[in-house]
């Protein structure tokens, strides 16, 4: 069985004396039996390396260039990230797609650099609500999914993390119920046999609002490989708590 991974993105939240208090309750108790990112802003990936240096836990970052380094005002390229001792990325977050217009293909192309540069990029897809209520929930993944296969060879995409986030799950307080959530990881499981010889080994996080009390019931689907967490990783007791569902 794959062990289940749980990444706290962070988001643009932080300072240097909270993010030391947080990773100090969290190290004394995280644990065993389960993977477990922190996804920091930029400014403190160097100090949250350090911390973190000798623990299980593993450094990602929040977004990668889909550019190798150069003129690129802003942005910060996986070469960059993995001279910070970066080993996951997230990509195509609903914010980044939202806020600053990443289409599905500037998205795959991100998914395509961190890979070539030795990072495991997870990768977000969702529709929005008016896109659920409008019925449109498969084509809009469709959409996105076929994005990365048109990106990424078969080889590529095989080591791949996905997540699936419905944007009307994120930071509502609302997340989506387990037979809406298992009915898309079921899609995606599917698209990706389609795609792969080994569709099992590809992990497929759910993202959206996960808290302590819903953990436990969005990890046991058959599908889910563990999850994506906002708010909630930004408290220790809480994301311990996600965690150990997760084991
Ligand atoms: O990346 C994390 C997701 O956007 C979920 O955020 O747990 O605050 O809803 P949330």
């Amino acid at each position: 069985m794959k062990r289940k991974l749980v990444v706290g993105n962070w988001k643009m939240n932080g300072d240097r004396a909270r993010n030391s208090a947080l990773l100090d309750q969290f190290l004394g108790a995280m644990p065993a039996g389960v993977d477990v990112a922190v996804c920091p802003p930029f400014a403190y990936l160097s100090q949250v390396g350090e911390i973190l240096s000798g623990s299980a836990v593993v450094l990602g970052a929040q977004d990668v260039s889909e550019f190798h380094d150069g003129a690129y005002t802003g942005d910060v390229s996986v070469t960059m990230l993995a001279d910070w001792g970066v080993r996951l990325v997230i990509v195509g977050h609903s914010e980044r797609r939202a806020l600053h217009g990443e289409s599905d293909t500037v998205v795959a192309r991100k998914a395509a650099a961190a890979l070539d540069g030795g990072i495991v990029p997870i990768v977000c897809i969702g529709e929005t609500l008016a896109e659920r209520e409008s019925g449109v929930t498969e084509q809009v993944l469709l959409r996105q999914l076929d994005a990365l296969a048109a990106n990424l060879s078969p080889e590529l995409l095989q080591r791949i993390v996905l997540a699936y986030e419905p944007v009307w799950a994120i930071g509502t307080g609302r997340a989506a119920t387990v037979e809406q959530v298992q009915a898309v990881l079921g899609f995606v499981r599917r698209w990706l046999a389609r795609h792969l010889s080994a569709p099992e080994r590809i992990r497929i996080l759910y993202g959206g609002s996960v808290k302590p009390e819903t953990a436990n019931g969005l990890f046991g689907l058959p599908d889910a490989d563990g999850g994506l967490i906002g708010g909630a990783s930004l408290d220790a007791q809480s994301f311990l708590e996600i965690c150990r569902a997760a084991t």
